[in-house]
């Protein structure tokens, strides 16, 4: 073997480097936790529409409704210096990581494509940090919802309720007829679910902002939250003893299989309906939670993304941010996942009823000043103050502690920074 010298040697590592570099497709890599049945249908949809963009996708998914392991995942991926290109983070986690300095830029592609005038005012301002679009809107979830079987209803002579009253009117008589009335998985995010609607229902709108979203002491602690968990406490006498830890696409599952008949939850859980076969309005109804027609928490999902030094990484970005705001996979997506679209100038005609009664009462509620952020779902408060009014709402879930107890340490949790 003839030995070449250090620079040929050098040369040729380098060109070796560039063909294979040249030769790999390019790649995102995305932190999601979409891994149930309609999540993971959703998800798939974007993997296509990227793919038939010439660009692969890396998978970092981290089971966990809500995304609470995502999050601990993320934080711990970028503080070792590997970002990956985009992770899925919402309402104010968004400027949380603005201010790391950690994110990348999208405004030229925003730009050229006019998300501005596509967006909802109020939309495009989650997704930019000091101006600028940092991140991706996927959808708009609502989540002040209760999904009934309407079979369970009729088995125990029950009708749909629409206020908190009908609601335990219904609930007594499916208790009564030997089934499950509320189906409910005991982790923290879903207790904080059940938990914003019943303030939702119980105070309406101007409370719910007042309390959830100014954090304001005289309503967190004032007799409307008190009545908010005494309605908790009623509730929880209507889930089974084996709701610990139980996933929420679980809990949607009992309701599909017939074994429960209501279930707080955002319309995430249509799309387990939807992957099961299921049709609004005969196999499953969508009802707002009760008490709570006039108002919508919303939930808007989001791809942010991170601060990439390739080229090749910072345009298989620009692919993503444009292939999620395109209108048809705006419309695929949210077809799986219970959703709707988040961006203007998507057909609506495919969509089912809940959908378009989603759409209407978003338009409604936010011309009424009823459209609220969701609590539970990382859009009303920072993370820190969102932590702690969550371990406040699963105590209470999880013991005996008195709507009073619950109000002060609520108040106390809010302050926390
Ligand atoms: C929400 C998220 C939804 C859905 C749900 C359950 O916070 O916005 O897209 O995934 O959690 O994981």
């Amino acid at each position: 073997m003839t030995h070449l010298p250090l620079t040929s040697l050098i040369v040729m590592a380098a060109a070796a480097l560039g063909a294979s570099s040249a030769a790999q497709a390019a790649q995102v890599e995305v932190l999601h936790y979409w891994t149930s049945g309609g999540e993971a249908r959703s998800i798939a949809e974007l993997k296509k529409t990227l793919a038939a963009r010439g660009v692969n996708w890396k998978d970092f998914a981290v089971a966990g409704g809500a995304g609470e392991n995502a999050a601990t995942a993320l934080k711990a991926r970028v503080m070792s210096g590997g970002a990956p290109t985009a992770a899925q983070v919402k309402g104010p986690a968004i400027q949380e990581w603005g201010q790391e300095g950690v994110l990348a830029n999208i405004d030229a592609v925003a730009r050229s494509e006019k998300w501005d005038a596509l967006l909802p005012p109020a939309v495009a301002s989650i997704m930019k940090y000091k101006g600028s679009y940092v991140a991706a809107p996927v959808n708009v979830h609502r989540v002040n919802w209760l999904w009934v079987n309407p079979a369970v209803l009729k088995k125990a002579g029950a009708t749909a309720p629409a206020t908190l009253d009908e609601f335990f009117a219904a609930a007594d008589k499916i208790k009564a007829a030997g089934m499950i009335a509320v189906a409910h998985g005991g982790q923290p995010w879903q207790d904080a679910t059940l938990f914003e609607s019943v303030a939702l229902g119980v105070g309406g709108a101007g409370f719910y902002k007042q309390a959830l979203v100014q954090l304001d002491p005289a309503a967190l602690t004032g007799p409307v939250m008190i009545k908010t968990f005494d309605t908790l406490a009623r509730i929880k006498t209507y889930i089974d003893r084996d709701s610990a830890g139980r996933d929420w696409n679980l809990a949607t599952a009992m309701i599909i299989n017939g074994k429960a008949g209501m279930q707080f939850m955002g319309d995430w859980a249509k799309g387990e309906f939807t992957a099961a076969g299921k049709q609004a309005g005969a196999d499953f109804l969508c009802l707002p939670a009760p008490g709570t027609a006039a108002a919508y928490t919303f939930n808007i999902d989001s791809m942010l993304m991170f601060q990439k030094p390739g080229a090749d990484d910072q345009k298989s970005q620009q692919v993503l941010a444009s292939a999620i705001m395109s209108p048809q996979f705006q419309e695929v997506f949210s077809l799986n996942k219970g959703s709707i679209p988040v961006r203007a100038g998507v057909p609506k005609t495919r969509f089912d009823s809940c959908a378009q009664r989603s759409m209407a009462d978003m338009d409604a509620s936010s011309k009424a000043g009823s459209f609220v952020p969701s609590l539970a779902h990382n859009m009303a408060v920072g993370s820190a103050a969102q932590g702690a009014i969550m371990d406040v709402i699963a105590r209470f879930m999880n013991s005996t502690m008195s709507s009073k107890d619950a109000v002060a340490a609520l108040a106390k949790a809010a302050r926390t920074k």
